[in-house]
């Protein structure tokens, strides 16, 4: 059993997501509770073939742990060589394997969710990573390709006998990507069909609705994905709850605020690319944090053409110096998630 599921802990885990959940991220929902983690997915080919350019995205943090790096890919030997020279670099706790991506990039070569219509070659990959590495190896999949096709049960059983220790199921369909809702009546299905602990993963965004579905379900744990991307505050509050019964407001104007300069100056020194670089690829992170803000539509604008810390400090200065007529316009503006998983590594 892995040990983060001992004595009856329900571990929250943060979800994988490509873009996203960095170094950086990873350290910050660790701190704001989140109990395990798992990197963004890691190209098996690009492991191999091109170290170089793929290496930093299995990069982590001490604290981070107990944290397993997400690989994707289709042949299972491969996979299981890549696994192992990942291990050699940063022991990480466990492997996970990604069945569940639905981006074409990775689909057209028979990898991610494209692997729930092939269940032999799905069943091979599993056993060959698991028998590759002798640490942990565990399973992240949809619950089907569309929902003609939901398998999420007979997959589960599948990859339990090869030798997953756990799966986290998203509780969609490949075809849906992240349209409609998590189907968690399914999710329940694969919890009581299988042994090993079930994650279920897929709209969670508060401490009651963790408490919700651990209740309807026997899943072990919860996944949290995009609410952490908007609110990574949402670990301690589930926490919270969880153990109190009682909500935690939500983070301050001035909370975000040092979470955002916190943020931007703990990328910069990470990259290589130089502050001006670093601070565009937060300009989508930056909005994401601005989400359900009274004047939040404000920032979003400001946030779109950053350049520099020091801009970031103007902005935030100019908000709270006009906070209360900038309340009166709302959370209005687009949506600032973004909900679209990206390949951008070397394959
Ligand atoms: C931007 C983005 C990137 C993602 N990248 C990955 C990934 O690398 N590996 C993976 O298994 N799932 C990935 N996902 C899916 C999430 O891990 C999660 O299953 C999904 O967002 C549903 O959970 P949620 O409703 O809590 O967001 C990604 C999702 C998003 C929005």
């Amino acid at each position: 059993m892995l040990p983060w599921f001992n004595n009856d802990t329900f571990p929250l885990y943060l979800a994988p997501m490509a873009g996203v959940t960095d170094v950086v991220f990873r350290s910050i929902c660790k701190e704001l509770g989140a109990d395990v983690m798992v990197t963004e997915f890691v190209s098996a080919e690009g492991i191999l073939q091109r170290d170089d350019r793929t290496r930093h995205y299995v990069d982590f943090d001490e604290p981070q742990r107990p944290l397993g790096v997400q690989l994707f890919g289709s042949d299972g030997v491969r996979m299981g060589e890549a696994a192992r020279k990942i291990i050699d670099w940063k022991q990480p706790d466990f492997i996970d394997i990604n069945f569940g991506c639905p981006v074409n990039k990775v689909v057209s070569k028979n990898g991610g969710s494209s692997l729930l219509r092939d269940c032999p070659l799905l069943a091979s990959v599993a056993r060959e990573v698991a028998k590759a590495v002798s640490i942990p190896v565990t399973a992240k999949m949809r619950i089907g390709w569309d929902s003609q096709s939901v398998n999420a049960v007979d997959v589960a059983r599948i990859l339990e006998d090869s030798g997953m220790q756990a799966i986290a199921v998203h509780g969609r369909t490949k075809a849906q990507g992240y349209s409609g809702h998590a189907d968690w009546d399914v999710i329940a299905q694969v919890a009581d069909a299988v042994k090993i602990p079930v994650i279920g993963n897929g709209d969670i965004s508060s401490g009651l609705d963790v408490e919700v579905r651990r209740a309807q379900t026997n899943v072990s744990g919860i996944m949290i994905g995009r609410a952490a991307m908007t609110n990574p505050w949402v670990f301690r509050e589930a926490k919270h709850y969880l153990t109190t019964g009682e909500h935690l407001p939500s983070a301050t104007v001035e909370q975000r605020f040092d979470l955002m300069r916190r943020h931007c100056l703990m990328a910069i020194p990470r990259s290589t690319r130089g502050e001006f670089e670093v601070m565009r690829s937060m300009r989508t992170r930056l909005m994401n944090y601005t989400k359900n803000l009274q004047g939040g539509k404000f920032l979003r604008g400001r946030f779109s053409h950053i350049t520099s810390v020091m801009e970031l400090e103007d902005i935030m200065a100019d908000f709270l110096a006009r906070k209360d007529s900038l309340h009166d316009l709302g959370t209005a503006g687009a949506d600032p998630v973004e909900e679209t998983e990206s390949v951008s590594q070397p394959e």
